[in-house]
């Protein structure tokens, strides 16, 4: 495993981490005894990075993670999670960050994970009805009373990044980026506050800040997962990306496509290509990827035996030049 460093966070960061979202059930389908094997061969890989959340199949991936990681694992991991996404009977989610709903928050995540501390805990998405003084106060009271370590920011601007910092610090941001994703303006039709690459990479590079990429693989249409024509299960939560549909899916179809043919070309699998491409990013942290198999988790860390040259970059750049903004 590679590690990587950055200022605002004392230990090593395994440069590939594991997202524990499709541990929940919401993607095709997840069995527990298959998260939890894939948690273990993590560890033994040196994943020591693991992103969770309470609403990651409401609830489960957390009870699942903690559970996996009893027996001495726990402190040897660095465990992200997060607040204010909460949801009604019907599963619609709502965004709230009062200092109530975080303090109820903190307290059943720290319950179904098991431990009495997270080391990052980040903001799901904002809430623009409660005032940021009220939130950042909030996440100062739990770190006070060491029930957090580092505080994190998911799909912020960076304006208010600046504002949180000014209360407390904001130690690790966390925002979609992949080599077709990378100022994109929308994540499942909401739309995003921030540029990952113009905007999140240059504060996270100034501030000493982890940065965490999530759906590094476009949420696998990038590892080739996915036809031309693909049709997801009636229960997978990617049915709600309206860019699998219609002429958007054709065109980032298109540029999987052209990427494939590159790795064809060099030789390399692609998912090891989309490690890489952000692993030898200086800006990025852990890439969280998600892995339905051990198999999937292994082939991605087998991206750590090999660089991308400098030539080959260059090529990717080009290919991927049109999805800049996309
Ligand atoms: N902060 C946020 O708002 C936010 C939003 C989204 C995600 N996240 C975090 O980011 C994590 C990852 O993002 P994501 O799950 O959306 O997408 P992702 O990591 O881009 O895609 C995961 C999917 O890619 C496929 N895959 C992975 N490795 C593969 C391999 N070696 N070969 C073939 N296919 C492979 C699998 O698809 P199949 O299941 O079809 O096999 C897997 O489920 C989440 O678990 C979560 O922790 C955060």
């Amino acid at each position: 495993m590679i590690y990587k460093k950055v200022k605002r966070i004392d230990e090593q960061i395994s440069a590939l981490g594991v997202g524990c979202w499709n541990f929940g059930g919401d993607w095709d389908s997840s069995e527990d005894s298959n998260s939890d094997r894939i948690i273990h061969a993590a560890v033994d890989l040196g994943i020591n990075f693991f992103d969770v959340a309470p609403v990651y199949g409401w609830y489960h991936s957390e009870e699942v993670l903690g559970k996996s990681l009893q027996g001495g694992l726990r402190q040897k991991v660095i465990i992200a999670s997060k607040c204010g996404l909460l949801w009604d009977e019907n599963h619609k989610t709502r965004n709230c960050l009062t200092r109530k709903s975080i303090l109820e928050e903190i307290d059943g995540s720290l319950r179904r994970l098991r431990t009495d501390y997270i080391d990052i805990y980040q903001l799901h998405w904002p809430d623009h009805n409660t005032p940021i003084e009220e939130t950042a106060g909030a996440l100062q009271e739990i770190k006070a009373a060491g029930k957090i370590r580092h505080v994190g920011l998911s799909n912020f601007s960076q304006a208010d990044v600046a504002a949180f910092e000014a209360i407390v610090p904001v130690d690790c941001q966390q925002g979609l980026y992949n080599m077709l994703e990378r100022n994109t303006s929308s994540y499942h039709g909401i739309p995003l506050e921030y540029k990952t690459e113009d905007e999140m990479l240059v504060t996270v590079r100034r501030m000493g800040q982890a940065f965490l990429p999530y759906s590094p693989y476009m949420q696998g249409l990038l590892t080739g997962r996915f036809t031309k024509d693909r049709k997801f299960s009636s229960t997978d939560i990617r049915n709600e990306n309206p860019k699998f549909f219609g002429e958007t899916y054709q065109k980032y179809y298109a540029g999987y496509e052209r990427l494939q043919a590159f790795a064809d070309r060099i030789e390399r699998p692609m998912n090891e290509i989309c490690v890489n491409w952000l692993r030898q990013n200086d800006a990025v942290t852990a890439i969280i990827g998600g892995a339905s198999s051990l198999k999937q988790l292994e082939a991605n860390v087998r991206a750590m035996n090999w660089d991308l040259t400098g030539e080959q970059l260059a090529e990717i750049s080009e290919i991927i030049e049109p999805f800049r903004y996309m």
